[in-house]
């Protein structure tokens, strides 16, 4: 047996090394054991062999297809103590047959994809569910929150508070290990316990005011009650607290149902989000409510790591309440599935929340939203945006791009690159669908171009969370 011993439980370059000199070895799998840290009487300690029969670290090196790469970076953050093991297993498979990584009909790919997806949404709770409480320093505020993550997530989770609250002093406490932002670097400490952590601050007021703000238990509808934020996160999220008291007060009526419901409501940030919506159903911000059937208001998974925001709903969007389900929204739906993403996974919205027509006898044809409808919308997408924090935002086409980033910009000179949007999200920026539907010239290279700039955003969203 050889034992290979692992410095964290998230040591992606520790086992990547020992992977790779058991590899060269030709060690395999089952006479592999692996461990974190070294456990004082550990169990296999009688039973390593010497591992200076194998190649030395840093020796010679093979190369792997990226997804698997990527695949072992997300696994080895998941909590199944066989991880490090069930990924040695597929290493040597896929060094035999580079494709077998792709194979999703495999019980091990498929075992280990769902791992990965876990791992994914364990970050990007962490990154949607901290919440920061101010604490006086020596020498400046600083914002201390408490997380008990579900995997060993915390420093791949990290960085994004860094970009996002980067000017803050910051300390995130965990079970398992603390991170820590200076203003410039990112630290670390051991684990923590909760009483580490303080209560209450006036950032949770701030909160609290904004959740009771666009709480209505009378426009809640209870199947739209989502259960995607366990109860463990309730006690770190101060909006939490009103729940209790703002359904208490609601009218007998709407009690009644809110009571039935009540257990049944599993995550506030899905109260929120139905709230929203609900508001927006009445909006007359600009003018577009008065031709239009109905607001579109965005839709997918709220805990989406990717949103894409369009211009606005079309005819069909407009009939049928949803966005991007008329011809743009399938030939949408073709280019992402070329591109290997998964719509079902993004949240999809519009800039413009009402569709902007012009009547030729029985047909409306689509008119574009001026500066003042997109900025009276933006409203709506700052509420959505603000709710999801997506890591990663595409905006198709110029008003998208416009309410984003607050100014005009034009897509050719941004596409391809990562910017930030005036919230900080990292932004990407392409063409709508609907261009590629009218332009002549070069179809197929236009439509090739499409799927290539979100190929590359899919490729950066893995390598963001
Ligand atoms: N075009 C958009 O920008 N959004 C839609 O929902 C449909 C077409």
């Amino acid at each position: 047996m050889q034992l290979m011993t692992l410095a964290q439980e998230d040591d992606f370059d520790g086992w990547r090394d020992a992977a790779r000199r058991l590899a060269l070895a030709r060690v395999p799998a089952q006479e592999v054991a692996w461990r974190v840290g070294a456990a004082a009487g550990d169990l296999f300690a009688s039973a390593a062999l010497e591992t200076n029969a194998l190649p030395a670290p840093g020796g010679p090196a093979f190369s792997v297809p990226r997804a698997f790469v990527s695949l072992a970076e997300s696994v080895i953050c998941h909590n199944d103590p066989e991880r490090f093991s069930l990924l040695y297993t597929l290493l040597l498979r896929v060094l035999e047959q580079p494709r077998s990584v792709d194979d999703a009909a495999d019980p091990l790919v498929r075992r280990l994809e769902v791992m990965a997806k876990n791992v994914r949404r364990d970050i990007h709770k962490m990154h949607a569910f901290v919440r920061f409480r101010e604490v006086e320093g020596a020498y400046a505020p600083r914002f201390v929150a408490w997380f008990e993550p579900e995997h060993h997530i915390v420093r791949a989770a990290a960085p994004f508070f860094a970009r996002r609250f980067a000017s803050m002093h910051w300390s995130i406490l965990t079970p398992e290990v603390s991170v820590h932002w200076d203003g410039e670097r990112l630290t670390e400490s051991p684990g923590a316990t909760r009483a580490d952590a303080p209560d209450g601050d006036p950032i949770e007021e701030t909160w609290k005011t904004y959740y009771a703000s666009i709480f209505n238990p009378a426009r809640l509808k209870v199947g739209a009650m989502v259960k995607e934020m366990p109860r463990k996160y309730w006690r770190n999220m101060p909006e939490t607290a009103l729940v209790g008291e703002l359904i208490a007060g609601a009218q007998a009526r709407e009690a009644q149902m809110v009571d039935r419901s009540r257990d049944e409501i599993g995550g506030n940030a899905d109260v929120a989000w139905a709230g929203i919506r609900a508001e927006a159903m009445g909006c007359t911000r600009c003018p577009l409510y008065r031709d239009g059937t109905q607001t579109v208001f965005g839709e997918g998974p709220l805990d989406a790591l990717l949103m894409f925001v369009g211009e606005q709903p079309g005819d069909q969007e407009d009939l049928a309440g949803r966005p991007f389900i008329g011809p743009a929204g399938q030939l949408f739906d073709r280019a992402l599935g070329d591109a290997g993403i998964d719509r079902s996974a993004a949240y999809v919205t519009n800039a413009v929340k009402h569709f902007k027509f012009e009547r030729r006898g029985k047909r409306r044809i689509h008119s574009k939203p001026d500066g003042g409808e997109i900025d009276a919308c933006r409203w709506w997408l700052e509420q959505e945006r603000g709710l999801l924090r997506p890591p990663l935002t595409v905006a198709l086409g110029a008003t998208a791009a416009r309410s984003l980033f607050g100014k005009v910009v034009t897509i050719s000179s941004m596409r391809g690159q990562p910017h930030q949007a005036r919230d900080g999200g990292e932004t990407w920026v392409t063409v709508h669908p609907s261009f590629l539907l009218r332009v002549r010239d070069n179809k197929e290279e236009e439509y090739a171009r499409f799927v290539e700039d979100l190929a590359r955003i899919g490729e950066r969203l893995k390598e963001l969370v």
